[in-house]
């Protein structure tokens, strides 16, 4: 495994302010994510994960601190240039899929693609292969609402692809599915990571999961309890809830 840092939180706080009252969602993270790893960051609801993978992502500024990622202090990016790094670097999956319901899973990856290229003819093809990398090139033709939650999750996850980012990040993607259908997302997220060297950030509440990342950060309020590493990981159909 290449041993090169990719993802580095130094002393990062991030702190809402709601009025008079002030939110302390992180409060001195330090945390180094290699290139090609497979990181859980596991803890309990409001104990930060979101938060954690929105900085990563430029979604959100730290309050303090230093947020390295390939090298480049994404802390101090304006907005032109956080944009620039979610588009270039980043493919994010989210908890609730978040497809746009009128368009089909093909759309949804072509409407992905367009904002990043607009070679109109290669578009559809591109997003095809997609679909099919997560195995739903048969579903291509259906609209989310056709689609059952683990199926319309590995097309969001085609859908995060579409931009090749080297870093994915995932908050709670199995968080509205059954274990079956949530090892066949995690066994794409496996994938990804393994064959195509995808950095794979990975949050979530349920502490079985943790067992497939190569490391697993357990975090409360808004700090670092400890990190695990895995001997072994966990193959995702291994995985049960
Ligand atoms: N936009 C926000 N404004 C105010 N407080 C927030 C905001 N986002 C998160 N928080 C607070 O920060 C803490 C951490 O939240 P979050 O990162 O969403 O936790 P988790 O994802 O682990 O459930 C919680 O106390 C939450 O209420
Ligand atoms: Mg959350």
């Amino acid at each position: 495994m290449n041993a090169e840092t990719q993802v580095w939180l130094r002393d990062v706080t991030k702190t809402y302010s709601m009025g008079e009252v002030q939110v302390h969602a992180l409060q001195g993270m330090g945390l180094k994510v290699q290139q090609g790893e497979f990181v859980v960051i596991v803890g309990p609801s409001g104990s930060g994960k979101t938060t954690t993978l929105n900085l990563i992502g430029g979604l959100d500024s730290p309050t303090s601190g230093e947020l390295i990622v390939n090298n480049v202090d994404i802390a101090a990016y304006d907005e032109k240039n956080l944009t620039i790094y979610r588009r270039d670097t980043i493919g994010f999956i989210f908890q609730f899929f978040n497809l746009l319901p009128t368009l089909t899973a093909c759309e949804n990856i072509e409407f992905a693609l367009e904002l990043v290229e607009s070679n109109g003819n290669k578009v559809h093809q591109q997003a095809f292969d997609l679909l099919e990398k997560v195995n739903m090139g048969e579903r291509a033709d259906h609209f989310p609402s056709q689609l059952s939650g683990g199926e319309q999750q590995r097309v969001a996850i085609a859908r995060a692809l579409a931009k090749d980012p080297i870093i994915l990040l995932a908050d709670e993607p199995t968080g509205n599915l059954d274990f079956r259908m949530g090892q066949k997302v995690l066994r794409v997220m496996q994938d990804l990571n393994r064959q195509e060297g995808r950095t794979v950030i990975l949050v979530t509440h349920n502490t079985a999961i943790g067992k497939m990342g190569d490391r697993v950060v357990h975090l409360h309020d808004g700090k670092i309890a400890c990190i695990d590493v895995n001997q072994q990981q966990l193959e995702a159909e291994d995985i049960e809830w």
